[in-house]
């Protein structure tokens, strides 16, 4: 099993071209000297991730910006000026002390300071730059408490810093900032809405850079995961039982029905988006500790954060 380590081991395993789990407000991250490029190698071999998927490098401090970008436009210092340390990540020119190896071989980088106390301790002690995409293998659950990256991963990783369960449950909001049109590349707890509201542009969805948490399907547990309307909550859960299989359900607490049967398995439900997405993984990776073959998911209402959560689980439903 993947040992757990306080701050200062963390520090020394990093800094010996190791791979550190660790804390985050959005979702655990897994760590590496993103200035070392076998360190990187063995995070992508960790993950199962390919080559060509980039990673974000977490920085201690805004001011570090400006040493791990080549050119950084007017609106993304505006960006991180409001919303750094925080659940934001600006994609801008990398400076050649990035390794291509993090950007996987891409000349732009992604750039965040992580809003945790550990996270920020752990990367001012290491004095680097820290590449950490969400701890968890590729295309899976990501890890919102020490015990999922523990699940996760074994012994290949050095270990884990417990700072408890992540406060805000899912990945960064992606801010493509390469060029004039802002573009929102993964939605997360900053919505497009916030940002255009403080740029004072009309902000883009979606974009062409490769981005695992943009694949169709990412973020799927080993049972199939189906969303499904309020309304039809009942009827697709005893089509499914008839079938024999076995149900689990994700919803908002208003969104559950009266009546269910009881051999449908409640994951988790949520009394407003927010708490959506903090409990959304740790529901999803219950799924499969309860042997559930498929999760009827409710997602919320598309706003705010909800949007985010929406995002996840439609990917999370996709093409399996
Ligand atoms: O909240 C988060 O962002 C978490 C925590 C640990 O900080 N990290 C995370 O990393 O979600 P990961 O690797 O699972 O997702 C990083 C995303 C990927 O979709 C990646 O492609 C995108 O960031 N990304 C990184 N650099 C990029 C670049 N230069 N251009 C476009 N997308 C980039
Ligand atoms: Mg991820």
């Amino acid at each position: 099993m993947t040992p757990l380590l306080d701050v200062e081991a963390a520090v020394g395993r990093l800094a010996a071209g190791e791979l550190v789990g660790f804390p985050t407000e959005t979702v655990y991250g897994l760590g590496a000297d993103a200035s070392n490029s076998d360190a990187l190698r063995a995070l992508y071999a960790a993950k199962g991730r390919p080559a060509g998927h980039p990673v974000i490098v977490h920085l201690g401090d805004g001011a570090a910006l400006d040493a791990w970008a080549a050119e950084v436009p007017d609106h993304a210092h505006r960006l991180v000026a409001q919303w750094w340390p925080g659940p934001l990540t600006v994609v801008v020119a990398a400076s050649a002390r990035v390794s291509r190896v993090a950007t996987g071989g891409l000349d732009t980088v992604g750039l965040r300071v992580p809003d945790h106390p550990v996270a920020l301790e752990l990367i001012e002690r290491f004095g680097g730059g820290v590449a950490a995409p969400s701890a968890n293998r590729f295309g899976r659950v990501s890890s919102t408490t020490a015990a999922a990256v523990r699940a996760e991963f074994g012994p290949e990783i050095a270990g884990v810093v417990d700072g408890g369960a992540c406060g805000v449950g899912v990945e960064s909001t992606i801010v493509d900032c390469t060029s004039e049109t802002v573009r929102v590349l993964r939605p997360g707890a900053i919505t497009a809405e916030m940002i255009g509201e403080l740029l004072g542009v009309e902000v883009l969805l979606g974009g062409t850079t490769r981005a695992p948490g943009t694949l169709a399907s990412h973020y799927a547990p080993a049972a199939r995961v189906e969303i499904v309307a309020r309304s039809s909550i009942g009827v697709r859960a005893a089509m499914l039982l008839g079938a024999g299989d076995r149900v689990g359900i994700i919803a908002a607490r208003d969104d559950l029905p009266d009546g269910l049967d009881d051999a449908v398995v409640t994951l988790a439900t949520a009394d407003s988006p927010a708490e959506y997405a903090r409990i959304l993984y740790s529901a999803l990776r219950s799924a499969d500790d309860h042997d559930v073959d498929v999760v009827l998911a409710v997602p919320p209402e598309p706003i705010g954060i909800g949007a985010a959560v929406a995002d996840r689980l439609g990917r999370a439903a996709t093409g399996r």
